[in-house]
């Protein structure tokens, strides 16, 4: 078994698309008694709330259901819980990097790591822009979630 948690600040734009888009490729792929999948925010101004309903619309025009997840707060104890803890941009990570205890083994990185053929290294916060920046996520997220769940197979084989 292997647990992803995707963060980002709020939990309601970012890091739920990923949760979503990240589900559906592992259950396309068969996979899904073996990886565990889960999102939140570094802040708690969010707790509780559904997705943004912008992101929520974009993820369904492509297929991605976020209407159930929920809000929370990333917490010390994820680091007992996730092998991988997945941040959506720089200032995520460093926050993450405050909660984590020395002794985690698991990964703790940014997601596009995972989709080396994007020059990009941060999933840009799309909260204060356009609709565009609803889809831009979505191309990240989709190609990121790729090259993780071939980093997971190899993990798993
Ligand atoms: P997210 O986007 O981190 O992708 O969920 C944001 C959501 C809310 C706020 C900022 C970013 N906010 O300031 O309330």
């Amino acid at each position: 078994m292997k647990r992803v948690l995707f963060v980002c600040l709020g939990n309601i734009c970012r890091s739920p698309t990923a949760h979503g888009v990240f589900q559906h490729v592992v259950d396309c792929g068969g996979l899904g008694a073996q990886v565990g999948v889960d999102s939140a925010g570094t802040a708690a101004y969010h707790v509780g709330n559904s997705p943004d309903p912008r992101s929520v619309s974009a993820a369904k025009s492509r297929g991605y259901d976020l209407s159930a997840l929920r809000a929370r707060q990333a917490i010390e104890a994820d680091f007992q819980q996730f092998d991988y803890i997945l941040a959506m941009d720089h200032s995520n990570l460093e926050n993450l990097k405050d909660l984590c205890p020395e002794s985690y083994e698991g990964h703790l990185g940014l997601f596009l790591d995972f989709a080396p053929n994007i020059s990009e290294s941060e999933v840009p916060d799309p909260y204060y822009g356009g609709s565009d920046g609803f889809g831009h996520v979505l191309d990240l997220v989709e190609e990121a979630a790729e090259g993780l769940l071939a980093d997971i197979r190899r993990e798993l084989n």
